[in-house]
């Protein structure tokens, strides 16, 4: 894992360098609420100023000139981050204003890890006669958000105690905190780790738990020894990880092969190192607009007087956010609403999606619907706006179109002039006869 790891960092650097000339590789300085647990319940915090470099050896240039009045100067820590994922790339990139980071650092305290498929890590850490006063130093965990980034980054740090200048030993850090994916898509949540090769905790292995939570409800969803390349039977199926791309990338992200309603929700990626343990949260909504059916259809032929009931269903949608309506398209193409109709409760399916009915009585005396055109359901959802349609047909309509008069003109001209034909040859006939009657006489 750590060619490929020392590669990317070089490369981050580079990139980090390029971008922001004259502060040697350091990250804008972040503002963090520093948390302490006190006793019992109680918490108290403190504002602090972090401030990030990718190289250890880089001394501070750019020392507080002009220091907030309500940052102590013990709440300043200089912190090495040799991967940048405290200060990622597409932070600076495109350049402009980024919203302020949400930032929280809190004491950290090194624990052997409770939970039965990480335990295997402690053991090969204390096989490895690991110095316990490694562990002796002052730790840290830091946890930034950037809300307009998508990105969420958790770090563990160790300082020299007393020195407050802490280096990254463990990251796992997330580039999309908020995914949706339609019903049946395959799901990608995004979670990186990066272990600081040279730390001695990161030779014994590592491993990977990805948590659910949903209002309470929480099942364990996938979890991997990556010392012994061990996945933990947990039941649920079709998760897995991009084992090559997770040894060799830090690539942790939770691949879900095809999206259900039963998937929507919170997913925590854990990292462990023995003693350590980093995480990030990425939640995952489940987006599907309705698909819609209206009954009768076709419509049956109408006249004017005549009232009409059309039904539209909207089914298989989540989630349950629906407004239906309906609409007139005339033959002219005109469009006008009709209102929303009379709408039912919603359904819950046996997948978890809903389904929702409009009913609409098509008056066809007060609508004016003239000789017919489309009734169109509408659905618009957070997924998408949906629209199905039916002809209408009315006949019989009591002012008819000029087309229809100037037809009739027609019709009666043709009329008169077979008639005036007809009783010309009939009576110039007659008169003939009479003639020659009266010649005859
Ligand atoms: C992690 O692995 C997944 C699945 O192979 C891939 O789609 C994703 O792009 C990878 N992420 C990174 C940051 O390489």
């Amino acid at each position: 894992m750590s060619n490929i790891f020392t590669l990317y960092k070089l490369a981050l650097v580079a990139f980090c360098c390029f971008f922001i000339q004259g502060y040697a590789c350091s990250c804008p300085v972040l503002e963090c609420f520093f948390v302490k647990e006190s006793s019992g319940l109680s918490s108290s915090q403190e504002k602090s100023l972090l401030h990030i470099s990718t190289d250890a050896h880089h001394q501070p240039t750019d020392m507080p000139h002009q220091l907030p009045s309500d940052i102590s100067p013990e709440m300043i820590y200089y912190i090495t981050d040799p991967e940048a994922t405290l200060c990622h790339p597409t932070l600076h990139a495109p350049r402009g204003p980024i919203q302020k980071p949400q930032c929280e650092i809190n004491p950290f305290l090194p624990h052997p890890s409770s939970i039965d498929w990480a335990a295997s890590l402690t053991e090969s850490a204390l096989r490895s006669a690991l110095n316990p006063i490694y562990l002796q130093a002052d730790w840290f965990s830091a946890a930034v958000q950037y809300p307009d980034r998508q990105l969420v980054v958790s770090s563990v740090m160790r300082a020299p105690t007393a020195t407050k200048e802490p280096s990254v030993i463990l990251s796992v850090s997330s580039k999309s905190v908020s995914v949706q994916v339609r019903l049946g898509e395959p799901a990608l949540l995004d979670c990186s780790l990066w272990a600081d090769p040279s730390s001695p905790l990161s030779g014994s292995g590592f491993a990977v738990e990805w948590h659910y939570q949903f209002r309470g409800n929480g099942r364990l969803v996938l979890a991997y020894d990556g010392k012994n390349d061990q996945l933990a039977s947990t039941g649920e199926e079709g998760a897995t990880l991009d084992f090559g791309g997770l040894h060799e990338k830090g690539n942790a992200s939770l691949i879900l092969r095809e999206a259900k309603v039963r998937h929507a929700g919170t997913y925590i990626c854990s990292v462990f190192l023995p003693y350590l343990l980093a995480e990030v949260s990425v939640h995952l909504e489940i987006v599907e607009p309705p698909s819609l059916s209206i009954y009768p259809s076709p419509l049956p032929l109408s006249f004017p007087g005549q009232v009409v009931t059309v039904l539209c269903e909207a089914s298989g949608f989540i989630p349950l956010s629906l407004e239906l309506s309906w609409e007139y398209k005339g033959a002219d193409g005109n469009t006008r609403p009709l209102g929303t109709g009379s709408v039912t409760s919603h359904r819950q399916g046996w997948d978890g999606t809903y389904s929702q009915n409009t009913r609409l009585d098509l008056d066809m005396a007060k609508l004016g619907l003239g000789t017919g055109g489309e009734v169109v359901c509408v659905a618009v959802h957070p997924g998408g706006t949906r629209r199905a349609a039916v002809a209408l047909n009315v006949i019989g309509v009591s002012s008819p179109s000029i087309e229809d008069a100037m037809a009739m003109v027609g019709v009666a001209l043709v009329l008169y002039g077979l008639i005036k034909i007809v009783s010309w040859t009939f009576s110039s006939s007659g008169t003939d006869d009479a003639s020659r009657d009266k010649k005859d006489n």
